[in-house]
C-alpha cells in the first residue's frame, strides 16, 4: 500500500523544514525526489543527506523561465509538491502597516510559484494519464487570523482555489490535485528568526494533540495523496494541524 516505487517527485522548497520531511517520507515510500530550493547549497546538502534517491534541483519557483528550464532537464515528473511558501522577506505585520512594496513576494511564491510549477509539469502528467499535484497551504488560507499574515494568507488562499479548479479540469486525465492546510509546525532557521520560533513553540500548548507538527507528519499525508490508492480523492483541502480549529 502507498508504494511510490518508480515515481519521480519534485518537492519545492525542500532544502529544509517541512519540505525536507516530505522528501524524506516520499523516498521511504519508494519515490526518487528532486530537492528544490531557492538556496542552492540547501538543496545540495539536503539531497546529499537524503541519499541516492534524492537529487538537488535549485531554482526560484517564482521565475517561470527557471522553472521551465529545470523541469525540462529532468525526466517526467509524476508527483509535484508545491511546498515553497515562506518568502525570505516574510514578517508579521498587519495589512494597514504593510507597505505596498512588500506585497509581491507573498503572491509570487504562493500563487505564481504554484502556477509556474504546475504549468511546467501538468501536460506530461495528463498525457501519461497519471499525476499527483499537492499544494502545501496553511490554516491562514482558510481562517481569518489576527497575527499579521494577511498577504501571506491571500497567497495561501489563492493556491487552495487554484487546486480545486485544476482538480476538476484534470479529473478525467488520471491527475489529482489537493491541498494540505497546515497548522503550527516546528520551525527551522528562516524568516522571522528566533522570535518566530519562540512564539510558535509557546503556542504548541494550544494544539489539541499537544505538540507542533513535523515535516514527517506532512510527508505521511503526502505519501497517501500521491499513492494509487488515493485516486478518488481530488479537489480537497485537508487540514493537517493536530486538531486545531483556527490554524
Ligand atoms: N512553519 C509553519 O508553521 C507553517 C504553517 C503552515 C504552513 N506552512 C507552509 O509549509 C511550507 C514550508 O514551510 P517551512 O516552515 O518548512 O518553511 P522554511 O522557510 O523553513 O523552508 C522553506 C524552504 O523554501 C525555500 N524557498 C523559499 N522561497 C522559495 C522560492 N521562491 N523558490 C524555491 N524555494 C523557496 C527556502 O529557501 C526554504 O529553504 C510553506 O508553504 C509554508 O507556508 C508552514
Amino acid at each position: 500500500m502507498f508504494d511510490l516505487t518508480g515515481k519521480l517527485a519534485l518537492v519545492t522548497g525542500s532544502g529544509q523544514g517541512v519540505g525536507k520531511g516530505i522528501a524524506h517520507v516520499l523516498i521511504e515510500a519508494g519515490a526518487h525526489v528532486l530537492v528544490n530550493d531557492l538556496v542552492p547549497e540547501r538543496a545540495e546538502a539536503t539531497a546529499e543527506a537524503l541519499g541516492k534517491s534524492a537529487s538537488p534541483l535549485p531554482f526560484d519557483v517564482a521565475d517561470a523561465d527557471a522553472v521551465d528550464a529545470a523541469v525540462a532537464s529532468c525526466g517526467p515528473i509524476d508527483i509535484l509538491v508545491n511546498n515553497a511558501g515562506i518568502p525570505p522577506s516574510m514578517r508579521a505585520v498587519k495589512f494597514r502597516s504593510l507597505p505596498r512594496e512588500e506585497w509581491a513576494p507573498y503572491i509570487d511564491v504562493n500563487l505564481y510559484g504554484v502556477l509556474n510549477c504546475v504549468r511546467a509539469t501538468i501536460d506530461g502528467m495528463c498525457e501519461r494519464r497519471w499525476g499527483r499535484v499537492i499544494t502545501i497551504s496553511s490554516g491562514s488560507g482558510v481562517h481569518g487570523q489576527n497575527i499579521g499574515v494577511s498577504l501571506y494568507a491571500a497567497g495561501k488562499g489563492a493556491g487552495i482555489s487554484f487546486m480545486r479548479h485544476l482538480a476538476i479540469e484534470c479529473a478525467r486525465d488520471g491527475v489529482t490535485a489537493n491541498t494540505l492546510a497546515l497548522g503550527l509546525m516546528v520551525r527551522e532557521e528562516g524568516p522571522g528568526g528566533e522570535e518566530a520560533r519562540t512564539v510558535t513553540a509557546k503556542l504548541a500548548g494550544s494544539i489539541p494533540v499537544g505538540r507542533l507538527g513535523t515535516g514527517d507528519d506532512i510527508g505521511y499525508a503526502c505519501a497517501f495523496l500521491a499513492s494509487n490508492e488515493a485516486s478518488w480523492l481530488t479537489g480537497q483541502t485537508i487540514a493537517v494541524n493536530g486538531g486545531s480549529t483556527t490554524s
